[in-house]
């Protein structure tokens, strides 16, 4: 495997370009995944309150050979615990959760629009940066309007947002906010959650060009789109093969083709921010 290169925050924090997911990864067989994944070489973990698997994420950094200042650690503040005082308290129960000092990165989940808690949400995210619980915080599912309403009534900017981005659904007009702004747009479900994407004919013929699986051509897109995928997989084999992206290059032209394969519609399971909410 070759290096993994780095992302810098806007807040100086440096991730890997490409983080282990852990959607469904719970109890000791969660924990096994885990450190495998770590054993291959990943450094950044994507975790979440709702996900249940704090702990499964916490006991693997705790088991790891690797040391815990090595690892980057995330989690996410659920949807129903979006006033103030709650953000605060549910990031102090994350944190008992995994049994961790500090999370690395701590992200709100879903903006929630139709609630409106989400500043109050974020201002909890920045005072518990500011106590040393946290050390980068930022966002996930926010688009340009929620973006700009806790910047404009904060003045803090978030590191990241993370958005369901794969060849299918690519985000653009999304990524080109974040990149204005100096946020850095990290891809959930890279791989669409292996639904058809991974069969797709357009993108096996570039695979085989360059000797390559299908999955490997879609983690080089995000790097190359300047995207961090966070790619989950079960299998040592598949996590492998899922990091190992940077000993080749897509071309323009490529880069292209595979753009031409979004679709309005793309969203795997239909969860527009605007109207969807998560709690
Ligand atoms: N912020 C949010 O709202 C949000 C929402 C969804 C997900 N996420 C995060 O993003 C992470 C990734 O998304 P995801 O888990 O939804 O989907 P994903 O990573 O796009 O896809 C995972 C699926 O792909 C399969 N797979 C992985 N690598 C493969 C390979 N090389 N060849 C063939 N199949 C492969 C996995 O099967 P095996 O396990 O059998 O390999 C699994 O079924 C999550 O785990 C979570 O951490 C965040």
């Amino acid at each position: 495997m070759t290096t993994i290169p780095s992302i810098t925050l806007n807040d100086g924090l440096t991730l890997p370009a490409i983080g282990f997911g852990t959607y469904r990864l719970n109890g000791a067989s969660g924990v096994n995944t885990i450190l495998s994944a770590i054993d291959t070489g990943y450094r950044l973990l994507d975790s979440a309150f709702n996900y249940e698997n704090e702990g499964a994420v916490g006991e693997a950094v705790r088991r790891s050979s690797v040391p815990r200042e090595q690892l980057l650690v995330t989690s996410k503040l659920p949807g129903r615990h979006h006033t103030y005082k709650e953000a605060l308290a549910t990031i102090q129960e994350s944190l008992f959760r995994a049994g961790l000092d500090y999370y690395d990165l701590y992200l709100i989940h879903w903006p929630n629009p139709s609630k409106d808690l989400y500043v109050e949400a974020w201002q909890a995210l920045i005072d518990a940066k500011r106590w040393g619980l946290i050390r980068s915080i930022g966002v996930c599912n926010f688009l340009p309007e929620h973006l700009e309403r806790i910047i404009k009534e904060t003045g803090v900017t978030p590191s990241v947002d993370q958005v369901e981005l794969h060849p299918y659904f690519n985000q653009e007009k999304q990524r080109a906010w974040d990149r204005e702004h100096g946020i850095v747009t990290e891809s959930w479900s890279p791989l669409a959650r292996a639904n058809q994407l991974l069969k797709d004919a357009t993108i096996k013929k570039i695979a085989d060009a360059h000797n390559k699986s299908i999955p490997q051509i879609i983690l080089r897109w995000h790097f190359q789109l300047g995207a961090l995928p966070l790619p989950k997989s079960s299998s040592p084999k598949r996590q492998l093969d899922n990091l190992s992206v940077f000993d080749f290059s897509l071309t323009d032209a490529e880069m292209q083709t595979i753009a031409g394969l979004s679709r309005p519609d793309g969203r795997t399971f239909d969860q527009d921010p605007a109207k969807y909410e998560e709690f």
